[in-house]
């Protein structure tokens, strides 16, 4: 069969809109078809007509096909069509097209697609739909010109894909590389496919801590952050986890561009794709030096105090402990014999003990 042929008549007998016609997509006009595409349509015009869609070839196409009339009537749909709009293919035949579409699809929408599709061209975008049971989704379509037998466009063939769950993951990752981008902590990606992790992505977080520009580091391996004091069991550590494909935090010390240093507390992950081949390391980067700083200052204070709960503590059972032996020497009021000399002499060592405890020197 050439192309733009005409399938049967009995095909398209009874339907509204078309007296005598069939499935012939004027492929020379559909400029923006790829081969693969014309190549469906060849087998589509060939093979089948609007009434008979599901049980053709069509039904295992993934994607829905609707034909149309200029007057909004469904004259054909295959079997992706009654599973994208929920509907069976018999009860789509015959009925409009309208409610099929999203509140978004206007009338000059409508206009706009009719007047081109007249014109014997395609047109090609995103449409919103509804389903039977009222959900929205988004599909994509193609609609090309749809001829009756004597060549004149009647109508219009769409093929669509379902794209919600593309457009929710638009919209997640949209949010996502937002979230990333405008982040107070440092990100960056890393390819694993190539040697030595180069850089190839780093966001603007990054750049400030660091003091690097994206352009001079981009292709580098993240290393040159290290330094003469960086702790050597940290790096060995960050090296056993990429080795092992392995996420990793850790704390270590490393140098800006200008050779200031600050504390990275370093979070390091492994991207795994589908087929879990590792494709990538994202690393996310806090400066904590004050937090570092800050934290040791408290640290050492409250081990001051701790030390001095401590000292306290021993000197008050020092003190306890001496109590008696110092009363026992004021309370026996016998003359003082060399023995007693000594012993009073001890006594003052065991005031002045006292007194160092209590730090009062
Ligand atoms: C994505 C990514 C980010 C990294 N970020 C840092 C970092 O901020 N600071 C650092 O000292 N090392 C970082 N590293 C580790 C170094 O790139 C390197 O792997 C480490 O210094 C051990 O390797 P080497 O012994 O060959 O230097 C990062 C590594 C990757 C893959």
């Amino acid at each position: 069969m050439r192309n733009g042929e005409i399938v049967p008549e009995s095909a398209m007998d009874g339907l509204p809109g078309v007296k005598a016609n069939a499935l012939c997509a004027d492929i020379e006009s559909c400029d923006t078809f790829d081969r693969f595409y014309q190549s469906r349509l060849i087998v589509m015009r060939d093979s089948v007509s609007p009434n008979n869609l599901s049980s053709s070839v069509f039904d295992q196409m993934a994607e829905a096909i609707l034909v149309i009339n200029f007057d909004g009537i469904i004259l054909g749909a295959n079997r992706s069509a009654a599973e994208l709009f929920g509907y069976p293919v018999e009860a789509l035949c015959g009925s409009s097209s309208r409610r099929l579409r999203g509140s978004s699809y206007t009338d000059s929408q409508r206009k706009r697609i009719h007047e081109r599709i007249k014109a014997g061209k395609t047109w090609r975008g995103r449409m919103e739909f509804v389903k039977s049971d009222g959900q929205t989704g988004f599909h994509e379509t193609e609609v090309s010109p749809f001829r009756n037998e004597q060549n004149e466009i009647v109508g219009l063939i769409s093929s669509s894909r379902d794209v919600s769950l593309d457009i929710a993951l638009e919209a997640q990752s949209d949010l996502i590389l937002e979230a990333v981008r405008s982040s107070n902590f440092g990100v960056t990606i890393a390819d694993a496919t190539l040697p030595d992790l180069p850089l190839q992505y780093v966001n603007s977080a990054f750049e400030d801590i660091t003091g690097y520009a994206f352009a001079e580091i981009k292709g580098r391996n993240c290393r040159f952050l290290k330094g003469p004091d960086t702790d050597q069991e940290a790096v060995s550590d960050i090296r056993r986890a990429i080795h092992r494909e392995e996420p990793l935090t850790t704390m270590l010390l490393n140098y800006r561009k200008d050779g200031t240093r600050f504390w990275n507390r370093l979070q390091l992950s492994p991207i795994h794709d589908a087929k879990k081949r590792l494709r990538a390391y994202m690393s996310v980067q806090i400066d904590i030096t004050r937090d570092v700083s800050e934290r040791t200052i408290e640290r050492e204070r409250q081990k001051m105090e701790h030390l001095g709960k401590l000292a306290s503590g021993i000197s008050h059972e020092l003190n306890n402990a001496l109590q008696p032996i110092l009363l026992m020497g004021g309370a026996t009021g016998r003359p003082l014999t060399e023995k007693y000399k000594r012993r009073a002499g001890l006594r003052r060592q065991r005031y002045r003990a006292r007194d160092l405890c209590k730090g009062d020197r």
